[in-house]
This record gives structure tokens, C-alpha cells and sequence, in this order.
């Protein structure tokens, strides 16, 4: 990778994503676009365009005027977004997606595509869920996920698009929030346990699903696309695991830094039925042995980073 070019800049992966490629690649070598503009953020030391990822030429013409190699397609509604209105989400999921495989099949980049454990659904095994099995996904967004694995693998075979994937965990950041997601909870429940001191869980006490630290998530990124192509037996997707907890298990963490921390639940029958139907946790063998996946946080280290920036962040 040596030009890159990251769709949907302005999200939660891609905004942390732009400023860690920035400063492994140069500034300059590291196209951010977004549909909103986002020039006073991303574009103050690197180059930032407005691109609606779904107008294929505007994409075409951004990757031809940057000679860009290695595209980052960070276009999604999330899971609970997308049951509000599936007909959008599939628009919006795999027009993305659709685009950037075509532009990177004529232009000869490579193509990073996040898939999920939100590819998984009921059918498929619930813990240490391996990397291949079963895979039913019951929401528009694992479906999109999991179409785009194929789509991901076909271009691979049929055209030699150098495409990579990893199935993300829900992601635990502090820069900015997901949005419309059934993992979010694990985000929001640390800015409000420093806001005021409590949380409203909408998803069940005890249901287990996989989670990473950001860092270890851009980290996955870069190794992944810098692995070597002759020990990759897989390609799109890769399970990564890093930490499994229940909205409970959380709770307790922040309990031992702020015992008058309290929660209660209301639980989104949506968000609940979602979560139910993914993973309790992810075996990621494969991740490990193709490509040395090791995830440096657990949830203690987590707990003690997230409160510190978001601590500062909010002057508390
Ligand atoms: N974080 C996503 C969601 O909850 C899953 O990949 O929708």
C-alpha cells in the first residue's frame, strides 16, 4: 500500500483509521472521503474529498487523479439502522461495496472490506463460532455482510481483485461514536457512566458477543493488508476475537472504578433479537496462523483507557 483511499472517512473505523494510516504511510498518501464534509477535521494534514460512495464515476475519477493502490470501503448502515429500513440498507451496504470492487478490478488496487460477526445468525455454532461453518444471518446488515464476502471472494477468483476482509467484533472507541449498532451499548455505557453515573442497557444482561479496542482493531487493518497473499488460505472474511462480555460483565468492570456506578435495562426487542442471534465468541485460528493476529487489549486495560480519554474529552 503506498496511496490509499478510505471510503466513509467521517465513521467510527474510518475517522481513527485516516489519522493511524496517516501516520504509518504520510499524510499525503492517505485520501479520506466522506459524503459530509469533513474538512475540518480530516482534511487539516491530508488530503479529504466529498464522495458519495454510491456514484461509481466520481469514485472512479478520485482513484485515477490519486493513483491510489489499496481502497478502504468503510460504507455501512448498521445492524439496528438497517431493520428500520432494510430497502436502504442494502442500497447504501452494497452499492459501496459494489463500486469499490469494480473500481478496484480496473484500477488495480487492493480492497479492504469489513465484514462482521453480524454475518453469523441462529444456525450457526455460538461459541468459539469457527471460522468456517454455518452461516444464516437474520438481519439485512449480515446479510449484506455476508454477500459481500462472497462478492469479495468471487472478484478474488474471477478477476484477482487482491480483496481482504476481517469479521470486526463490535467496536469500543472514543474518538467517535457508532451509530445505529447492537453493540453500541458497550460504547455508550462509558460515556455515560462519566456523564452521570449511570446506564440504560438496551440489550439483555447476559447475552455474550465478541468486542475489540479500536486500536487493535486499525491494528488487524494494516497486518492484514500488508500479510504475505502465499499464506493467505482464506480471504474475505477472517474471524478476529479479541474479548466476549455480557452488558453484566461490563458493568462489573466499571463498578470496580466507580462503585456508585448503577444500570438498569430497557431492552430494545430489536437490539434483543439481533444479539441473540449472533456469536458468543469467535475462534480466529485461522487469523492467527495466516496472518499472526494477536490482540494486545482486554477489557480491564479497556475500562481503565476508555475513562481516561473520555474523562478528558468531557473535563471530568
Ligand atoms: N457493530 C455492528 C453492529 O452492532 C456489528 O458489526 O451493528
Amino acid at each position: 500500500m503506498k496511496k490509499i483511499l478510505i471510503v466513509g472517512a467521517g465513521g467510527q473505523i474510518g475517522s481513527e483509521l485516516t489519522v493511524y494510516l496517516r501516520g504509518i504511510y504520510g499524510a499525503g498518501n492517505v485520501v479520506a472521503t466522506d459524503m459530509r464534509d469533513c474538512t475540518a477535521t480530516l482534511g487539516q494534514d491530508g488530503p479529504f474529498e466529498v464522495l458519495d460512495a454510491l456514484n461509481a464515476e466520481a469514485l472512479a475519477s478520485i482513484v485515477s487523479r490519486y493513483q491510489i493502490d489499496a481502497i478502504f470501503n468503510l460504507v455501512a448502515l448498521l445492524s439496528a439502522t438497517g431493520e428500520k429500513n432494510p430497502q436502504l440498507a442494502w442500497k447504501i451496504n452494497m452499492g459501496a461495496l459494489n463500486n469499490s470492487l469494480e473500481v478496484a478490478r480496473q484500477y488495480n488496487c487492493a480492497l479492504f472490506t469489513p465484514s462482521s460477526i453480524g454475518a453469523f445468525g441462529p444456525t450457526s455454532p455460538k461459541d468459539k463460532t469457527p471460522q468456517d461453518t454455518v452461516m444464516q444471518p437474520t438481519t439485512i446488515y449480515g446479510v449484506c455482510k455476508y454477500t459481500g464476502e462472497m462478492l469479495g471472494n468471487y472478484y478474488h477468483q474471477r478477476f484477482g481483485v487482491d480483496t481482504r476482509s476481517v469479521r470486526f467484533p463490535g467496536i469500543i472507541s472514543n474518538v467517535t461514536l457508532p451509530g445505529g449498532g447492537t453493540t453500541d451499548y458497550a460504547v455508550e455505557i462509558y460515556y455515560e457512566a462519566v456523564k452521570q453515573g449511570r446506564f440504560t442497557c438496551p440489550v439483555p444482561a447476559d447475552v455474550y458477543m465478541d468486542m475489540i479496542y479500536m486500536p487493535d482493531a486499525l491494528r488487524a487493518c494494516v497486518e492484514l493488508m500488508e500479510a504475505d497473499p502465499a499464506k493467505l488460505i482464506h480471504r474475505n472474511s477472517f474471524n478476529i476475537a479479541s474479548m466476549s462480555f455480557t452488558p453484566e460483565i461490563i458493568c462489573a468492570e466499571l463498578k470496580k472504578r466507580m462503585p456508585d456506578f448503577t444500570m438498569d435495562y430497557d431492552v430494545d426487542p430489536v437490539k434483543k433479537a439481533i444479539a441473540e442471534s449472533w456469536p458468543n465468541s469467535l475462534d480466529d485460528t485461522c487469523a492467527r496462523e495466516e496472518w499472526g493476529w494477536k490482540p494486545e487489549w482486554d477489557l480491564s486495560r479497556m475500562t481503565d483507557d476508555m475513562l481516561e480519554h473520555i474523562r478528558r474529552k468531557m473535563n471530568k
